[in-house]
């Protein structure tokens, strides 16, 4: 079975290939297994995006009035990342919830709304009771999954199956950044049904998605200075990783890849909400790792990135240590930060894709330097088919 593409439900155990962990075997995966799970939907021409199993008409994607995601873990994180993708290129609401969450709040969910489950395995029982309350409430369901007729994928109305091959670390890396390239080309396909995405609009955005695992690859170069950034702060005990916007929703993962397989606790915040209360805590005991990332073609983003350097300056004020995920080319941030490690150029909406990366390699070598189990941490299983 090749390493790369949907999991078959039966599909065995994958190899660790040469690795000595899986989970770093997923993180160097990642240019292929987005590569697998971009290149089957769009045209040769790359003037459309082909969802071949949505099975969701045009016009019933036109009259949609609102869209719930739902998901657990990292996907949900995929999912919130995915809420700004939508908005931005389709027009359409989006929210995100956490699938235990999902029945708690009664969703008001009715006719001409489209729900939208997340799941790498495809088995996790909230996620399944939750796609499955949203059925019986009215919606159609569409799932991004990355197991082949797994039960959320056969329960759905639609699927788009990220090719992201077999994920057996606990800790998701590369079904996470295929997830969200599945969510841009989706993003993209709605907008264009909608008429809010252009035909050539479509290729301009198709053509920046294709240099995203050429991207990773390069990001994937800087492993060594993750690993020596671990070496630094390897007897740290705490940690707040911060994002504005869209990459927000990478603060918390970059969190929760720490907290799952180093056990070092670790906090994803909004970058704007350090001054009502985190800020307290900010000195040389608690490192910050900020996403000051900027597209310089998009003005939001060079706004919020000069936010990001003002809060670069407070917290070195508080004798705070500042870890910066920036992009190349920024020559300012690294006379403030103490640690920077660049990504790529990218548009706002795919720079989460990257900036996750050297994340998922600090977690990665974090644990390894304290002799972990990193494939299997202590508590955790890879899908929660039981509450
Ligand atoms: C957790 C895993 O148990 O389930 C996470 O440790 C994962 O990595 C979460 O994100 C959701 O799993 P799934 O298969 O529904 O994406």
């Amino acid at each position: 079975m090749s390493s790369i593409g949907a999991v078959q439900k039966d599909g065995g155990m994958a190899d660790k290939g040469g690795f000595p962990h899986y989970m770093i075997k997923e993180i160097f995966e990642q240019p292929k297994s987005l590569y697998a799970t971009i290149t089957p939907r769009v045209a040769a021409e790359e003037d459309s995006v082909h969802l071949e199993d949505v099975h969701i008409k045009p016009e019933e994607l036109q009259a949609l009035r609102r869209i719930n995601i739902v998901a657990s873990g990292t996907s949900r994180h995929a999912g919130m990342v995915g809420q700004y993708m939508i908005q931005e290129l389709a027009g359409v609401p989006v929210d995100v919830d956490y699938a235990s969450e999902f029945g708690y709040r009664n969703p008001l969910i009715g006719p001409g709304e489209l729900t939208v489950v997340i799941t790498q395995s495809g088995e996790t029982a909230d996620t399944t009771a939750a796609q499955r309350e949203a059925k019986s409430k009215g919606s159609r369901t569409i799932a991004i999954s990355n197991v082949v007729d797994s039960t959320i994928a056969r329960e759905a109305d639609g699927v788009i199956y990220t090719h992201a091959g077999p994920e057996i670390s606990i800790a998701s890396t590369k079904a996470f950044t295929a997830q969200m390239a599945a969510l841009f080309l989706f993003a993209v396909h709605l907008g264009h049904a909608r008429g809010k995405v252009s035909t050539e609009r479509v290729n301009t955005y198709i053509h920046e998605l294709l240099e995203v695992p050429g991207k990773v690859e390069t990001v994937l170069r800087s492993s060594s200075d993750c690993q020596r950034l671990a070496e630094e702060y390897f007897s740290m005990e705490d940690f707040l990783f911060l994002g504005r916007a869209i990459h927000y929703p990478i603060a918390m993962d970059g969190a929760l890849k720490l907290k799952e397989v180093s056990y070092i606790h670790a906090e994803g915040y909004p970058t704007g909400e350090t001054k009502h209360g985190p800020n307290a805590l900010i000195d040389e005991t608690l490192p910050v790792v900020i996403l000051a990332t900027c597209d310089r073609k998009d003005e939001g983003s060079v706004r919020r990135y000069e936010m990001s350097v003002s809060n670069i300056k407070g917290f070195k004020k508080q004798s705070g240590r500042v870890i910066a995920i920036a992009s190349e080319g920024d020559d300012e941030i690294g006379s403030l930060a103490d640690n920077i490690v660049f990504v790529p150029q990218a548009p706002e909406l795919l720079t989460p894709i990257l900036e996750i990366v050297p994340l998922q390699l600090f977690a990665y070598y974090m644990a390894t330097k304290k002799g972990l189990d990193v494939d299997r941490p202590r508590n955790l299983v890879k899908s929660v088919m039981r509450e």
